[in-house]
């Protein structure tokens, strides 16, 4: 199997992919000898990469930076330096996102969350949870997902109606998705990455915010993506790969 095949193998799985998704790179005809998933290319995912001979990384973010949604897939010093990689190691680049949105992260996330289902909505998710104190909700979530810390607003408020904002939908960049949440009459809202635009934002509503990570919300639906993928295709070395997380808290 190529990575041309595939690509023909998802989109026959689960429809066509949206315009940010697809092959970015590059030796489509190589047949594949094995397969990375990851939330983010990173140094140590393309170290994993070269070590194992694999020449297929899949991942949910974008390869490049600057991103494609700031137009940098032209170029820039950290796009070069992993182009430098893929290229002297012939490794293809694939990104799946809406795809793996769509069919994984978020249902994942629905389980995780601690809360009961109360609008399903294409992407848009409310949880109702039972008049708990935000901090105790977010105590239980950062045992759950097992992070070092979280970041939190309005401690002291009483958790109702949640807005999910799984990744990075909390970034203002996706801020008619906030928007739209916001519509739903939430109290809260539990959010993988916000930025500071969204966080005054939403202070000046007193919603609170419970951060758990952008890579941290996502990753138990691409594991169960990668897990999918070992099934379907068992002949291929398939290995899910997290990244490290850089950020240390200085009090
Ligand atoms: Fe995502
Ligand atoms: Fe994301």
């Amino acid at each position: 199997m190529n990575c041309l095949d595939f690509l023909e193998f998802i989109k026959s799985e689960f429809g066509n992919l949206g315009s940010e998704e697809g092959l970015r790179y590059k030796y489509y005809e190589d047949e594949i000898n094995g397969i990375v998933v990851c939330w983010k290319v990173s140094k140590k995912v393309l170290d994993f990469t070269v070590k194992n001979k694999f020449n297929l990384l899949i991942a949910h973010e974008d390869l490049y930076f600057p991103p494609e949604y700031a137009g940098g897939d032209k170029g820039g010093i950290v796009s070069d330096f992993r182009k430098e990689i893929l290229e002297k190691n012939r490794i293809n680049f694939l990104r799946l996102h809406y795809t793996i949105d769509k069919n994984f992260i978020f249902d994942v996330f629905d389980q995780l969350s601690g809360g009961k289902i109360l609008i399903k909505e294409n992407l848009y998710r409310v949880y109702e949870f039972e008049n708990k104190k935000l901090e105790n909700v977010a105590k239980e979530l950062k045992k759950r997902y097992k992070v070092e810390f979280l970041r939190i607003t309005e401690p002291n408020k009483k958790v109702k109606r949640v807005g999910c904002l799984v990744g990075g939908l909390g970034l203002s960049i996706n801020s008619k998705f906030i928007d739209k949440i916001l519509s739903y009459n939430v109290d809260t809202v539990i959010a993988g990455e916000v930025d500071e635009y969204t966080i005054r934002a939403l202070s000046d509503l007193k919603i609170g915010i419970i951060e758990i990570g952008h890579e941290v919300s996502e990753t138990p639906g691409l594991i169960k993506f990668t897990q999918y993928l070992k099934k379907k295709l068992p002949k291929i070395p398939i290995k899910y790969l997290k990244n490290t997380y850089p950020i240390k808290i200085l009090k």
